[in-house]
């Protein structure tokens, strides 16, 4: 069968999304209790471009298996600073090796949609990581975030500060595709 291995990536990387979706609520909700309502903010942003991640994999999913996953989850975290160390571990990980790796096996595999999925995933994460690394340098000072409106992409994760761009620069998506947190 072709492909197999490209849908085995598809389903970790939806496991890895939807785990990251929920854990990202966790920490928000951790976060606004805690003294950080814009960290909070930050991380219920975040949370919904993880499951739009999950979406679009769950989209390309055609084979049936159980859901594993790969992602560097970090478990038991206590306090936001740590939740933000988690953040920046995971998305790094999925930069770093995880979505490069599942897009190279894509591209080898002719799974047009499916590196699509992978792609806009790895591009909307570095800007994840970088917003997690801001919070972070800030919480250890014990400060809240100055944040502005976060936009995020109901297309690709695309996640920026300020205003939505008149087009998406991962995925073309116009303004009104934005979602604002
Ligand atoms: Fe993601
Ligand atoms: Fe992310
Ligand atoms: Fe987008």
């Amino acid at each position: 069968m072709t492909g197999e291995m490209t849908q085995t990536n598809l389903r970790s990387a939806f496991a890895g999304e939807s785990q990251a979706h929920v854990r990202y609520k966790i920490f928000s909700e951790r976060a606004e209790k805690t003294g950080f309502p814009n960290v909070g903010r930050l991380f219920g942003a975040i949370s919904f471009a993880e499951r739009v991640h999950a979406g679009n994999h769950y989209r390309n999913i055609t084979a049936k298996g159980a859901a594993e996953t790969v992602s560097a989850a970090l478990f038991g975290a206590r306090t936001t600073s740590e939740d933000l160390k988690a953040g920046i571990d995971g998305e790094t990980f999925e930069i770093e090796e995880m979505y490069p790796a599942y897009k190279t096996v894509a591209q080898f595999q002719g799974e047009k949609a499916a590196e699509t999925s992978f792609t806009w995933a790895l591009e909307a994460e570095k800007k994840h990581a970088e917003l997690y690394r801001k919070a972070k340098n800030v919480v250890d000072q014990g400060k809240d975030l100055e944040l502005g409106t976060v936009q995020v992409c109901t297309v690709c994760g695309y996640t920026v500060e300020g205003d939505a761009p008149a087009k998406c620069p991962i995925c073309s998506a116009g303004r009104d595709r934005f979602k604002s947190f």
